[in-house]
């Protein structure tokens, strides 16, 4: 089979497409043929060796497929054979063909297609747990998102919107803006895509307050940080809740002072780990998540798809800021 692979580290032009052998189940395991795949922010750092987690080499980057079942182990039960499904592995899902536990495999509605079921958990996942579980978002609040058009950030702002929240979309560019307020955001605003003086990141602060209204964010959704997270934080509401999710523009440092005056919470997201620590409470989620895609309340929004051969340019859209939504490497064998 035809597999993606990171043999040094370096960006997406060092990937290479190779041939290599097919898995076979182990004990427990189920095979998918491999349809499409979606691409996260994190394959750009996995292949850089710049992630949380380095997997040994070769790899495949690739969190997560979406497929069909083609074979199943020994022992597997209440999987089978043509069975349509979703699986999060991390990595290694750039390839025709992979085995993964089969208890770990989701169900795909039969009106999802093979496209939004490979964009939906990493993002939604994660900004469900986040807005949910961590933020404890409630109807009626005011939501601030940061980066609204890329991959969690767009799945921010449409289960902000689920969740009954007042949604302030913020991007770097008029089409991002616009791309956020057509998934429900009530209002947005432009930011600057470079970095930022102090007094620009003063006036960035005034912006996010008048976009938010007069008593600023109940709840900041940052998977940006750099020079973008001071301004956030300054426009914040008393108790509110500010969700480190990312760190695209650089990790920045947040002046711990202005969390005691406004009485803010500042909250770490770790949602992969967070699934493997509570397996009963992520499966709970991602079955809210199905019933909102059911009700037409959630939606991936794919706007770019390339092939398998062409995958490194997909890390590298993303990897350029380019991505409305998701981007999807889609996978004829
Ligand atoms: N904590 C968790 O559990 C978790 C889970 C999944 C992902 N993440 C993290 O969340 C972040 C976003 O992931 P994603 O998959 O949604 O990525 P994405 O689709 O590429 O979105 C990232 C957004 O960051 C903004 N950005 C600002 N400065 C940037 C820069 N220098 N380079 C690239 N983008 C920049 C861009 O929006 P503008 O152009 O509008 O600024 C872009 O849309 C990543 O840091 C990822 O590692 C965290």
């Amino acid at each position: 089979m035809r597999a993606v692979l990171s043999k040094t580290p370096g960006g997406p032009e060092t990937l290479v497409v190779e041939d290599v052998l097919d898995p076979t189940p182990k004990a427990g395991e189920v095979i998918i043929e491999v349809k499409a795949v979606g691409i996260n922010y994190p394959d750009t750092l996995i292949i850089e060796d710049k992630y949380q987690f380095r997997p040994e080499r070769p790899f495949s980057p690739g969190a997560e497929v979406a497929g069909v079942v083609e074979a199943v182990g020994e022992g597997v039960k209440g999987v089978r054979k043509g069975d349509r499904v979703i699986a999060v592995p991390g990595w290694g899902g750039l390839v025709e063909r992979l085995a993964v536990r089969a208890e770990t495999v989701i169900p795909i509605p039969d009106v999802m297609s093979f496209e939004e079921a490979a964009a939906l958990i990493m993002t939604h996942g994660t900004s469900y747990y986040a807005l949910k579980d961590r933020a404890q978002l409630k109807a009626g609040e005011t939501l601030l998102v940061l980066g609204a058009a890329g991959g969690v950030g767009a799945a921010a702002v449409e289960l902000g919107k689920a969740m009954g929240a007042k949604v302030v979309a913020a991007a770097s560019t008029n089409d991002k803006v616009e791309f956020a307020l057509e998934l429900g955001a009530d209002n947005g605003l432009i930011y600057p895509s470079g970095p930022m003086d102090k007094a620009a990141q003063k006036e960035l602060s005034g912006e996010f307050k008048l976009a938010t209204g007069r008593d600023g964010a109940d709840v900041v959704y940052d998977a940006v940080g750099g020079d973008y997270a001071d301004p956030a934080l300054r426009a914040m509401d008393w108790n509110g809740r500010y969700l480190v999710v990312g760190f695209p523009a650089g990790i920045p440092s947040l002046p711990l002072n202005l969390t005691l005056l406004k009485s803010v919470s500042v909250i770490g997201v770790f949602w992969g780990a967070a699934v493997m620590r509570d397996p009963k409470a992520h499966a709970a989620n991602m079955a809210e998540l199905m019933q909102m895609y059911a009700d037409g309340k959630i939606r991936p929004r794919v706007s770019k798809t390339f092939p398998l051969e062409k995958a490194g340019e997909a890390i590298k859209a993303l990897g350029d800021r380019q991505a409305l939504g998701k981007i999807v490497v889609t996978v004829e064998s």
